[in-house]
């Protein structure tokens, strides 16, 4: 079977570089570019590859030169947007890790798949421990009045509650069907002490160095506790669920949104 060519957009992020070393090491990938906002010199410096890899600021010309299958981006909403507005009508998948895409981009984007019969697999979040915790998180919210959600997260974090941590908050509720119950605190001493609070759930934001992503959420009722949490310690977390998706988009044409949907959640 002949590898699939992969271009990483964003080669020299702090993802894109634990992409490329990803796309490296897989047997069934091969590396046939990568772009930055500026590229120096005509050839990327791949670690541990006797192969010259093309290197470019033009995603455009580069996709015509090297003819990738599918481009992993992990740069931000607008580049992304313009990098699928380029390779989709020119049948290439896009795989996207980027962040802050509004509606009206989605729509887009999926448009853009249907019209030209190309597959975008967009995933706000790729650590399929976080994935998993979501669903699971779901699953209990059913049988618990209480909720609170901590998330934890490297001190260089722009946003806080994270995106994440909203997005559970809001699975729980729709899966719950109502709010959960929120104990109200008569005498707040320290203000912010109870932390965010979304349809009932408690949300607390800690920022470490030391730490890059956690996430734990804590059901309550009657004399007992359930506690799922999981932790990322580095940017490999994100690469197994990269790399499924970088697979599955040679498999199947059209719009994705969430690894959950990959992992069939
Ligand atoms: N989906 C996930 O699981 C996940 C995980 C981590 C980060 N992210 C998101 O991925 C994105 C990148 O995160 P990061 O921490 O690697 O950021 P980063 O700033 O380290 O990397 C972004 C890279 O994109 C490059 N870039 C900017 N403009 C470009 C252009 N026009 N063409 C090509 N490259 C360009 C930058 O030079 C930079 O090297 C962010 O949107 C972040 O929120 C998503």
């Amino acid at each position: 079977m002949l590898p699939t060519r992969v271009v990483v957009n964003g080669a020299l992020g702090r993802v894109g570089q634990e992409v490329v070393r990803a796309v490296l090491a897989d047997p069934v990938l091969r590396l046939v570019g990568a772009v930055e906002a500026v590229a120096p010199q005509p050839f990327f410096p791949a670690p541990g590859t006797p192969d010259l890899v093309p290197f470019s600021s033009n995603l455009g010309d580069l996709l015509e030169k090297v003819c990738p299958h599918v481009i992993v981006d992990f740069t931000r909403a607008q580049v992304s947007m313009d990098a699928c507005r380029i390779a989709l009508p020119m049948g290439i998948s896009m795989v996207i890790g980027s962040t802050g895409f509004s509606e009206g981009n989605l729509t887009e984007i999926s448009g853009l798949c249907d019209a030209h019969k190309a597959t975008a697999i967009i995933a706000p979040n790729f650590s399929l421990a976080a994935v998993v915790l979501m669903h699971l998180a779901k699953i209990a919210s059913k049988y618990f009045d209480n909720a609170e959600i901590i998330e934890m997260h490297h001190d260089k974090k722009l946003d806080a509650p994270s995106g994440t941590a909203m997005a559970t908050a809001k699975l729980m509720a729709e899966a719950r069907g109502s709010s959960f119950v929120y104990p109200p605190t008569e005498k707040e001493v320290l203000a912010g002490a109870r932390g965010g609070e979304v349809s009932g759930i408690g949300i607390h934001s800690v920022r470490m160095p030391g730490i890059m992503a956690c996430q734990e959420v804590i059901f309550g009722c009657q004399g007992q506790t359930l506690v799922l949490r999981h932790d990322s310690t580095s940017r490999e977390s994100y690469m197994p669920g990269v790399l499924l998706a970088v697979k599955e988009a040679t498999k199947r044409p059209g719009f994705v949104f969430g690894l959950d949907r990959l992992l069939g959640l």
